[in-house]
């Protein structure tokens, strides 16, 4: 089977991007609600030297975004232990290991892993390998493009390859650039001449035609996208719809089984006052959506909020008057 298919109409395959803090388990499930991408993958699973396996992958589930396939990331350096976790995780169904060499926190970096692994090529490689030897599933690796800079672009694109990995999503943005510059998309282009493996293209894609010059511009072969989801989590629909010449209009209705959703995926055992950051940190990102939702957004995360019932009394009825 084609790893990567493009859907009938052309659409290339679409991914929902993993997104530590924000992208967690309540958003997969709404975000599957709605739907219009083909995979998910889990915020990375760190495996700390000293990690008890069979515990940490009882964390992945890979049900949870059904029918949409979830990977399961890996963030770790150490060979033997990623070994046994990707075993783990593929026992509990999940359809393909991502390696995680991208993320810039420094608690992670300092230990060998994530973003790190971009300082050395042949540990990347080694790690990498070492996956793709445990398991039977497709072993993929999502990365930066470099550390501190982009000295070690190429290497670490090869060893990647060379490792056995099935294919690459490039976010274009070294470590220490954080979410800061703009993605350099030419990077992407660059990784399609370098590599034999398929390039999946990521970074700053919040509209429809972003989309459209990624893969005007990269040539890529597959989109990732994370925080325009989160903006606007009909962003997926509607790149297909563009792709059928159709258009796509959400409802006031799908908009809200989306966030009902969200809400009934929090454990019931939270505080009040942590359902109610939740719900600020999701609105937060909707309420960027446009001008008119981003004039009420500070007042929206500022009013105090006595219970989550109060929160959703103050904020819906801007949602509903002011979302396009
Ligand atoms: C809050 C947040 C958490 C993230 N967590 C992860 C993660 O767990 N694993 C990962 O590979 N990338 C992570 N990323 C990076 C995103 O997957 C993505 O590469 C990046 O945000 C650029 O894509 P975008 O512009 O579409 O958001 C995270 C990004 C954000 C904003």
């Amino acid at each position: 089977m084609e790893l990567l298919p493009k859907d009938r109409n052309g659409c290339p395959y679409l991914f929902l991007a993993p997104m530590e803090g924000v992208g967690d388990r309540c958003f997969r499930r709404a975000m599957a609600s709605v739907g219009g991408f083909d995979e998910a993958v889990t915020d990375f699973l760190r495996v700390p030297t000293n990690a008890h396996v069979q515990s940490l992958a009882r964390v992945y589930e890979a049900e949870e975004t059904k029918p949409i396939p979830l990977a399961a990331q890996l963030m770790g350096s150490d060979i033997e232990l990623m070994a046994a976790m990707a075993k783990e995780v593929e026992k509990r169904g999940a359809p393909r290991i991502d390696l995680n060499c991208g993320c810039p926190s420094n608690t992670v970096t300092g230990r060998g892993a994530g973003s790190s692994l971009l300082k050395d090529p042949d540990l990347l490689h080694q790690v990498a390998k070492s996956l793709v030897q445990a398991v039977a599933i497709p072993v993929t690796i999502k990365m930066r493009s470099g550390y501190e800079d982009t000295s070690l672009f190429k290497e670490n694109l090869l060893a990647a390859q060379e490792s056995g990995a099935k294919y690459i999503t490039l976010h274009p943005r070294t470590k220490v650039e954080g979410y800061g510059p703009p993605a350099r998309w030419d990077l992407i282009a660059e990784a399609k001449s370098i590599l034999k493996i398929p390039v999946v293209g990521n970074g700053d894609i919040l509209s429809v035609n972003d989309a459209i010059q990624m893969l005007k511009q990269t040539s890529c072969d597959a989109l990732m996208i994370g925080r325009g989801s989160v903006v606007n989590p009909f962003i997926f629909h509607q790149i297909r719809s563009h792709f059928s010449g159709t258009r796509y209009l959400n409802s006031w209705e799908d908009l809200k089984i989306y966030l009902q959703t969200y809400i009934s995926e929090i454990p019931n055992e939270s505080s009040e006052k942590l359902k109610i950051n939740k719900m600020k940190q999701l609105m937060g990102f909707l309420f960027k959506s446009n001008a008119a939702l981003f004039e009420k957004r500070q007042q929206m995360l500022t009013t105090t909020y006595t219970d989550l019932h109060s929160f959703l009394h103050f904020s819906m009825p801007l949602l509903q008057e002011r979302w396009v």
